[in-house]
């Protein structure tokens, strides 16, 4: 039975992820940090392990839990967007800057070594789940900048582990879900979640046509970075 690894499973995409993936007769592992979640998690039978991303603690706990397990699939899916203000004429506060930073960019430096161990070789599939707003090269406004800042920063740690994974046989990609009708998304954004996931699952799902070291759309197109 195939297995995934969610980080970030308790709500909008993670937990749409862990639902098609339970859904596919995966075995599925979901992180989750309130205890309501954690209930609403192993009733869906997902496997739960609490995991705060900017706990120390939690990591180590994490690490120590999931030792022995293996996965054919890691979704790395938490994240935050912090200040919706955020642009180069309305620069974020220290505060800001620290929770959407390390939300986003040093969990996933500090996951790298936790998860990369536990993926399945030759096959294994790392995907960040990050955003079309940390594109360079398609960025027209500066909207959402912190956001932005972070989610380029993302995917060039998805660039990195691409560089040391490869050849270990562990395919890394970079994804973006479309505009997605989630907490963080809002309720007039386009994309169905259930459609964002499928999409991003068949990406997942086919190494061939997507090779490591791409950014993809929940489409399968191919985004410049
Ligand atoms: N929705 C969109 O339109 C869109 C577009 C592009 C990219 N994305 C990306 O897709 C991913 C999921 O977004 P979403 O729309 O599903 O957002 P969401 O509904 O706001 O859910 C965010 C998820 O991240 C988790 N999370 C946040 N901070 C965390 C922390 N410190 N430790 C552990 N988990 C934490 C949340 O857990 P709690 O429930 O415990 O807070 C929740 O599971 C994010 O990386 C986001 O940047 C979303």
């Amino acid at each position: 039975m195939p297995s995934a690894l969610i980080i970030g499973a308790s709500r909008g995409i993670g937990l749409e992820f862990a639902r098609q993936y339970l859904a596919a007769d995966w075995r599925v592992f979901g992180t989750f940090r309130g205890e309501a979640d954690r209930i609403q998690l192993r009733d869906m039978g997902v496997q739960t392990l609490k995991l705060d991303v900017l706990d120390a603690n939690d990591l180590a706990a994490a690490s120590w839990q999931l030792d022995g397990e293996n996965f054919d699939v890691v979704v790395m899916n938490a994240g935050v967007y912090g200040p919706r203000t955020s642009s180069i004429q309305k620069p974020p506060t220290l505060e800001e800057f620290d929770q959407v930073m390390r939300t986003n960019v040093l969990s996933s430096m500090r996951l790298m070594p936790l998860v990369s161990p536990l993926l399945t070789r030759p096959r294994g599939t790392l995907a960040f789940v990050s955003s079309r707003m940390g594109s360079i090269a398609e960025t027209s406004a500066s909207y959402g900048m912190l956001y932005r800042v972070s989610k380029a920063a993302v995917n060039m740690v998805g660039k990195l582990a691409h560089s040391d994974f490869a050849p270990l046989g562990i395919r890394v990609i970079t994804l973006h879900p479309g505009w997605v009708r989630t907490d963080m998304g809002g309720p007039n954004a386009d994309v169905d979640p259930a459609d964002s996931v499928s999409g991003m699952r068949r990406v997942i799902g086919e190494p061939m046509a997507y090779p490591g070291g791409g950014f993809f759309d929940y489409c399968g197109q191919s985004l410049a970075w």
